[in-house]
């Protein structure tokens, strides 16, 4: 692999940047992160591997022209609305960044961008600002004068962990049905499909990859998570009624029974391609399993993680 390259990555304080910040330097590329605080301690964390940090913003253009100077390949991801307003990223200021980082590129002479998308997207208008925006951001990449591959990744297994889905009471919720199967993928495989496609130029130009690792119904999902806590943990989908009252959830669980938010990758395919992608039970038994021990950390029953 070349190390005489660089690669630019957005957002690798964060799950995607971060997975492919480190699977690209697992492969000898150089990599340069644009972060907002150099000082912030998962900054640092990347520095210590070698990642060369350029402090930088999305409002401030300037900074990303500099970044991307003399860059080779650029990892673009934006945050989303659907993370919550706490994190004070609209739909508009998403699409903005989203084609400013791709309009930068082009005319810096970028070699190949990879944008980082949504299973969703791309899929007719989904009434969801934060996939819509996605397409959109898709839609212009394509017209340009610029190298690029996109990925579509189904629901991030780390989504899984998080508070709110019951998981501490052994009764998780989630939006797909008993016998709907759901796509999921681990952000460390984002990190190393999105290695190999920079370096693969020739195969992967010019192509869009619905990418996943697994999937799962709920009643799998159900036993996956019982045998890894060593206890039962029950699935359900949110009930009608709940649905019903939070109109956020109900539109994501109409776009799972639609097909569009339950993930279309051709797993076989990309195993063929990327080499093994992990299961959600690889996960919980492996990376995931601190996120999983925690999610189950108020159970009222100790739990032996296996
Ligand atoms: N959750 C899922 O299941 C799922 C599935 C598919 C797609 N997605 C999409 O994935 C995206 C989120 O990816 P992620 O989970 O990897 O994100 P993340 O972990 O929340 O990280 C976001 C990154 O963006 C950086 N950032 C935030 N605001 C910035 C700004 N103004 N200028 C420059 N950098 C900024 C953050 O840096 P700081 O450290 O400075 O905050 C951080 O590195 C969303 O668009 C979401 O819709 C999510």
């Amino acid at each position: 692999m070349s190390s005489d390259k660089t690669i630019l990555v957005f957002g690798a304080t964060g799950q995607q940047g971060g997975a492919v910040a480190r699977a690209l330097r697992g492969k000898g590329w150089a990599v340069r992160a644009l972060v907002r605080d150099p000082e912030a301690e998962k900054a640092r964390q990347l520095a210590a591997i070698g990642i060369d940090l350029r402090k930088g913003d999305f409002s401030d253009l300037r900074s990303i022209e500099n970044a991307m100077s003399g860059a080779y390949g650029v990892f673009s991801i934006q945050p989303s609305s659907g993370q919550g307003a706490a994190y004070g990223m609209t739909d508009e200021q998403e699409v903005r960044y989203g084609k400013a980082v791709a309009d930068i590129a082009a005319a810096s002479g970028v070699g190949h961008l990879v944008y980082t998308s949504v299973g969703a997207a791309g899929k007719g208008e989904t009434g969801m600002g934060h996939f819509d925006s996605k397409t959109a951001i898709e839609e212009h990449i394509r017209r340009l004068d610029l190298p690029s591959t996109i990925v579509r990744p189904s629901t991030f297994m780390e989504m899984l962990m998080l508070p709110g889905m019951g998981l501490e009471k052994r009764t998780f919720t989630f939006l797909m049905r008993e016998d709907q199967p759901l796509q999921m993928i681990a952000a460390s495989d984002i990190g190393r499909i999105v290695a190999s496609i920079f370096g693969d130029p020739e195969r992967f130009v010019g192509r869009t990859l619905d990418i996943s690792g697994d999937e799962l119904t709920g009643r799998q999902l159900q036993e996956v998570f019982s045998k890894a806590a060593g206890n039962p943990i029950t699935y359900n989908r949110f009930s009608d009624s709940f649905l019903d009252e939070n109109p956020f959830l109900g539109r994501l669980a109409a776009l799972v029974d639609d097909g569009r938010c339950a993930g279309s990758a051709d797993i076989p395919a990309l195993r063929s391609e990327f080499g093994e992608l992990l299961t959600l039970a690889q996960w919980l038994s492996g990376e995931g399993r601190l996120l999983f021990a925690r999610a189950l950390q108020a159970a009222d029953a100790p739990v032996a993680l296996r």
